[in-house]
């Protein structure tokens, strides 16, 4: 199944804080479905948009869009691949982390609980997949997962049970035995944390954030500025200690921004988005 779209988040707020201006040279970290990169062309810039997703890249590749170029690459990577297009030093650069309404959708891609697929979850191709981590991994270093990268308060339970019920191979087999280990009681789909987790760490999610936010700091130009959406409190703090420790980047944010009511109602993804913006210290680009 081809899934439909993706709807970009906060996208005039991203604009703003990415303080956009023709002829400025962007970084799309997280190309996805190119909404965010189409308002960025649209105002005059002009964008290097990286996926690792293949189906991502093909995606946008169809659109033909002008004033972009497509890397289709980890985000952890952009310094060595700017170079490797000549590009020394950026005017923005935006991410919008996490997985696309493309990756929800796509049972084939195993990162939703609600629908059966193979227990993949892997965004890019290099990875192993989460069956490889549910049926290898020892108790231990799967609760740790569980407890570490999904805040998991039942994560000793849950792994116990994932290792008695081994082999697993579908998303739906895993919600399951999620499902019976934590009791019946809570609201929302109690497998929800356990996929995060997974998603998390099979993709290195965080390891990339970091590995980016400390890249930004020499990419960007003086004045240059870094916009990051995320989507859990772990993605959040890495973003707000990485800011409140640079000497490079100096937050404009003091809060996270958040989306409008309105946008929330429209489109549940956007409840738990949370904008931080930083400028690069040195004057104007
Ligand atoms: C939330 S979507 C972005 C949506 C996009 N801003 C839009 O408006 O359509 C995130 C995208 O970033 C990609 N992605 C996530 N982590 C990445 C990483 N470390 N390196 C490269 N791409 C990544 C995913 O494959 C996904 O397509």
């Amino acid at each position: 199944m081809e899934p439909l779209s993706h709807t970009s988040v906060l996208l005039p707020e991203a604009l703003h804080w990415l303080e956009v201006r023709p002829g400025g040279l962007y970084v799309d970290a997280t190309l996805g479905g190119a909404g965010h990169t189409q308002a960025i062309v649209g105002q005059g810039g002009r964008v290097v948009g990286f996926d690792q997703d293949p189906q991502a890249i093909a995606r946008v590749q169809a659109l033909h869009l002008p004033h972009l170029t497509l890397v289709q690459a980890n985000f952890r990577d952009l310094e060595p691949q700017l170079q490797e297009l000549g590009i020394g030093a950026v005017d923005g650069i935006l991410a919008d982390l996490g997985v696309s309404s493309f990756h929800l959708d796509d049972p084939k891609r195993g990162f939703s609980y609600r629908n059966e697929g193979p227990l993949d979850m892997r965004m890019g191709s290099g990875e192993s997949t989460a069956a490889e981590v549910v049926n290898t991994f020892e108790v231990d270093e799967l609760a740790d997962i569980l407890r570490i990268y999904g805040e998991e308060s039942k994560a000793g339970r849950i792994a116990r049970a994932i290792v008695a019920a081994r082999p697993l191979t579908t998303t739906t087999q895993l919600a399951e035995v999620v499902r019976k280990a934590t009791g019946f009681r809570e609201a929302g789909h109690p497998a929800r944390r356990t996929f995060q987790a997974l998603r998390i760490y099979v993709n290195d999610e965080l390891g990339a954030l970091k590995a980016l936010l400390a890249a930004s700091e020499r990419v960007l130009k003086p004045g240059g500025r870094l916009v990051v959406i995320s989507f859990h409190s772990l993605e959040d703090r890495v973003v707000k200690h990485f800011l409140r420790d640079s000497v490079v980047l100096e937050p404009l944010t003091k809060r996270p921004v958040v989306a409008s009511p309105k946008e929330q109602q429209e489109n549940p993804r956007a409840r738990s988005a949370k904008l931080r913006a930083a400028q690069k210290v040195g004057g104007t680009p």
